[in-house]
C-alpha cells in the first residue's frame, strides 16, 4: 500500500485529476488549515495561544518555469512580513525545487539568501526541506554554501538514508540547525534502510550524535521532526542523562497529526513547533501523508459518504 501511494504521489495524470474531486479536497483539510496563507497564519495564531510555535510551508515542488520560482520567493518574502507584523513565533520551511533548483541553482541560491536576510531582519529562521534522493547531495552542498553567511537557516536530513550519519558529521563544523526526520519518499535498499526498526535505530543514533556534539560545545540547533513519541522520549532520556536542558532540542510535528501530544509536550516544557502546510499544490504531499499511515486512506474515502 505504501509503495502504491508513493507511486501515485509521483504520477502526473493523477496529480491533475484527483484534486478536482470534492471528497479529496475535503479529506486533505485534515492535514492543512486551508489553501491560502491567511488560513495558515490564523492556525499559527491559535497554536501560539497554546504555547506552540509554527513553521509555514506553501506546498509545491519541481516548478518548471523560473517565473514560478520567482513568484514563490516573492510570496515567502511577503509571508515573513506578515508573520512579523502579527508577532507570530513562526518560521518558514521551503523546498528548493519549488524555488527553481531544477532550472537555475544560482538563482535559487539568490532567492534563499534573500529570504534568509529578510528572515534575519525579523529574527526568524528559514528551514530547507529534504526531497527525494536525486536531490540529497545538491541540497546539502547548497546548504554548505548558504550557511556560513546565513546563520538563520536550517536543513532537514532523513534518517532512512544510509549516508545521513556521514552527512551529519560533514555538517557539524557549520554549527548547523538540523531537523531530523525518518524520510517520506520511496528509496531503494542500496541507499536507504527499509525496515521500521532500522530507520528508528538510525533516527535515535543521529539524534544522540548531535546531542553528544552539543555536550562537546557545538552550537547545533536540533529539531526532532517526528510524531513517534516513543523515539522522542528515548532521545529526551538521553539528553537528561547528558544533563542537557529540555530546551536542548525541539520537537516539530505536522499540522493535524498527534495534536494531543504536541500540546502535552509543550505543557511539559519542550519547545514544540507545528509545521503548517497550505496551498493549492497539495496532491503529492498529501499522498505521502497517506503513505505514512495507510489507515488515513479509509478516512479519505469516508469523505465520499454524505
Ligand atoms: P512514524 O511514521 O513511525 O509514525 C509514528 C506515529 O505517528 C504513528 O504511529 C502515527 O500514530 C503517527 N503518524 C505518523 N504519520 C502520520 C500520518 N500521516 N497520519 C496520521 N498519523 C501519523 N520528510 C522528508 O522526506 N523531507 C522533509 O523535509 C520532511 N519534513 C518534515 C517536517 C516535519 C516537521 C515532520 C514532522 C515530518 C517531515 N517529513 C519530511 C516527513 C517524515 O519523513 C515522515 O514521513 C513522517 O514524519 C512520518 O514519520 P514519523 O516520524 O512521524 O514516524
Amino acid at each position: 500500500m505504501r509503495r502504491l501511494l508513493l507511486w501515485m504521489a509521483g504520477n502526473r495524470w493523477l496529480r491533475r485529476r484527483i484534486p478536482q474531486f470534492g471528497f479529496a479536497r475535503k479529506a486533505v483539510l485534515r492535514f492543512m488549515p486551508g489553501e491560502d496563507a491567511d488560513s495558515a497564519l490564523r492556525a499559527a495564531a491559535q497554536f501560539k495561544l497554546q504555547g506552540i510555535s509554527s513553521a509555514l510551508t506553501r506546498l509545491g515542488e519541481n516548478v518548471t518555469r523560473v517565473e514560478e520560482a520567482d513568484e514563490v520567493a516573492a510570496h515567502y518574502l511577503e509571508l515573513l512580513e506578515r508573520i512579523a507584523a502579527k508577532g507570530l513565533d513562526a518560521e518558514i520551511s521551503v523546498k528548493l525545487t519549488q524555488l527553481g533548483l531544477d532550472l537555475d541553482s544560482e538563482r535559487t541560491l539568490a532567492h534563499v539568501r534573500r529570504l534568509a536576510e529578510r528572515a534575519a531582519a525579523v529574527r526568524r529562521t528559514v528551514w530547507i526541506d529534504m526531497e527525494g534522493s536525486a536531490y540529497t547531495e545538491s541540497t546539502i552542498a547548497f546548504y554548505e554554501r548558504l550557511r556560513p553567511t546565513c546563520a538563520n537557516t536550517g536543513l532537514c536530513l532523513q534518517a532512512y538514508l544510509r549516508r545521513t550519519a556521514a552527512d551529519v558529521e560533514r555538517l557539524m563544523p557549520l554549527d548547523p540547525a538540523i531537523r531530523v526526520v525518518k524520510g517520506a519518499y520511496a528509496e531503494p535498499p542500496a541507499i536507504a534502510f527499509q525496515t521500521r526498526q532500522e530507520v528508528d535505530r538510525s533516527y535515535v543514533a543521529l539524534s544522540k550524535a548531535m546531542l553528544d556534539a552539543v555536550c562537546d560545545g557545538r552550537r547545533i540547533r536540533i529539531a526532532l521532526g517526528t510524531h513517534d513519541v516513543r523515539l522522542i522520549e528515548e532521545i529526551a532520556g538521553y539528553a537528561a542523562q547528558l544533563k542537557l536542558p529540555q530546551t536542548s532540542f525541539e520537537v516539530q510535528m505536522l499540522y493535524g497529526i498527534r495534536v494531543d501530544e504536541q500540546r502535552r509536550l509543550a505543557r511539559e516544557g519542550y519547545p514544540v513547533r507545528d509545521l503548517i502546510c497550505y496551498g493549492a499544490a497539495w496532491y503529492p504531499w498529501y499522498m505521502r501523508r497517506l503513505a505514512e499511515r495507510p489507515a488515513n486512506v479509509i478516512f479519505a474515502l469516508r469523505q465520499l459518504l454524505p
